[in-house]
């Protein structure tokens, strides 16, 4: 867990990461080559080491250089199965289907199963497959997927929340092995999804379109692996940006793509944040006030849902009454009733929240529901008055790499110490009398954990 002191504004510079949802479709279409793939720029994530796990499940060999890139090759190009152990830890796994069919012509991969943010389904993925002659059965959770041979067609692939961003990449890994021309309408256009369709054509794949609803793909025989670059990761810029604007300060942040980050530029320019745009560095000074705004996630180029709950957190110190909606996961809300906890004001109707601005919100103890809820309460810690303490914190290290570490090098007091009664900050702990009314017979009441020295505390501290 963490111990975050709050009110501390932020100065100085830090750099973003790679991204991980460009990392890891990238590193499942590496099954696809023919030779050794060397990808530069993948973030150290947990979500990466289980890919990693996955894909030597799968027969590939993944190793982590020493300066920092991974190399990965096929191996053993037997194996088809990705088993629930391994996909229940990370939907992101089912990324493997498309290069699987394409480059193996067969595939057993577990349905990803529930998540936080909200219902996941993959029918617009198997849709896809299905559409370029993949013969696909569901049986005992598993997708089990052959494919003698891929045909090219014209796919529809757009669905009642709009375009899905690896259900284009897993119809993008196949269709570049079908024979003929595919068309794919309605295909997602975020970032993450034309660096995928630039490593493919870096390895031989031709694909036209990227960036656009329709991408025209000509199928090939083979790819041949070569090295990559990932691009920077857009969600971890926002939530920096974000972190400075609600701590206040003033933070140089290197390697961004300005372009990926449109919308929310323009969301922190509406609320009244000072930002200027250096080539790849944006330079974010906090605003004495922060203004109410409407906002709502879209689709690229559109607001990102993976950065609707840390704006949520941000508008909830607002001046004003704001109405946060988010059309790609209209549950992706559990970071709401945690917010409460440190002050926020906000109501839930349906698809959309309705938040009534604090002037301050107060430190308290916390839980993390998923990846991006975790980084939106590290964000409102940061500007607490007083103590907080975040639960489950490992929600964040499936998404951010060292982002605690990246904080504190600009004027952050965040503290990783294993989550223990006696590690919980005095300030957060009801004092005697407040307890009194609750204990009754103080003699098998349990004893209130004793605080820790400075130095007791250090000891739990996790490097
Ligand atoms: C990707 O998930 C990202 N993950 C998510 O980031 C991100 O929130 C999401 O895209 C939206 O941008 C990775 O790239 C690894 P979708 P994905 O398919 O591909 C519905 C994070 O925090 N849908 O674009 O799973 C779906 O229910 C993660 O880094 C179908 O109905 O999302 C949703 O409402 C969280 N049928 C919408 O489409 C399908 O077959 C968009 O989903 C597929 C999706």
């Amino acid at each position: 867990m963490f111990v975050v002191r709050g009110g501390r504004p932020l100065r100085g510079r830090v750099s973003v990461s790679g991204a991980k949802n460009a990392a890891l479709p990238i590193m499942a279409a590496a099954l696809a080559a023919r030779g050794t793939t060397v990808l530069r720029g993948v973030p150290d994530l947990v979500d990466v080491t289980t890919l990693s796990q996955v894909l030597q499940s799968l027969g590939m060999t993944v190793e982590r250089q020493a300066d920092g890139a991974l190399e990965l090759t096929a191996a053993d190009e037997q194996r088809c199965l990705a088993d629930y152990e391994m996909v229940r830890r990370m939907r992101a796994s089912v990324c493997v289907l498309g290069p699987l069919l394409g480059r193996r012509g067969r595939a057993c991969v577990s349905l990803p199963g529930g998540c936080n943010i909200g219902h996941r389904p993959i029918d617009l993925h198997l849709k896809g497959l299905r559409a370029l002659g993949a013969e696909i059965t569901i049986d005992r959770g598993y997708v089990f997927a052959r494919a003698d041979k891929l045909v090219g067609t014209d796919i529809y692939l757009g669905g009642s929340f709009g375009s899905t961003v690896t259900g284009t990449c897993n119809v993008l890994c196949a269709a570049v092995f079908a024979k003929g021309t595919t068309t794919i309408s309605a295909a997602a256009c975020e970032p993450e999804v034309i660096d995928l369709g630039r490593y493919l054509n870096a390895m031989g794949a031709k694909i036209e379109g990227l960036g656009t609803p329709l991408l025209r793909i000509q199928g090939v025989e083979e790819l041949n692996a070569v090295e990559y670059t990932v691009i920077p990761d857009r969600i971890e810029a926002a939530t920096l940006l974000i972190a400075a604007t609600m701590a206040g300060g003033r933070l140089q942040v290197d390697n961004v793509e300005p372009m990926h980050l449109a919308a929310v530029i323009d969301v922190l320019r509406m609320v009244g944040v000072g930002i200027e745009i250096q080539g790849r560095t944006v330079c974010v000074t906090a605003p004495e006030r922060i203004r109410s705004v409407d906002i709502t996630a879209l689709p690229y180029p559109g607001i990102p849902t993976d950065v609707q709950a840390q704006l949520t957190a941000l508008l909830s110190m607002a001046d004003g009454i704001s109405v946060v909606t988010d059309k790609v996961f209209p549950d992706r809300f559990m970071h709401i009733p945690e917010l409460m906890r440190m002050g926020a004001n906000v109501r839930r109707e349906g698809a959309s929240s309705i938040i009534g601005g604090v002037k301050t919100l107060t430190g308290a103890c916390v839980m993390a529901s998923d990846l991006r809820a975790s980084a939106a309460l590290l964000l409102a810690a940061l500007a607490a008055d007083g103590e907080s303490v975040i639960r489950r914190v490992y929600h964040l290290d499936r998404g951010y790499e060292s982002l605690e570490k990246k904080l504190n090098q600009v004027g952050a007091d965040i503290v990783r110490v294993a989550d223990l009664p006696e590690t919980m900050p005095a300030s957060l702990q009801l004092s005697d009398e407040e307890q009194q009314p609750l204990a009754v017979d103080s003699s098998d009441s349990p004893p209130p954990p004793k605080f820790l020295s400075k130095s007791e505390f250090a000891r739990h501290r996790i490097k």
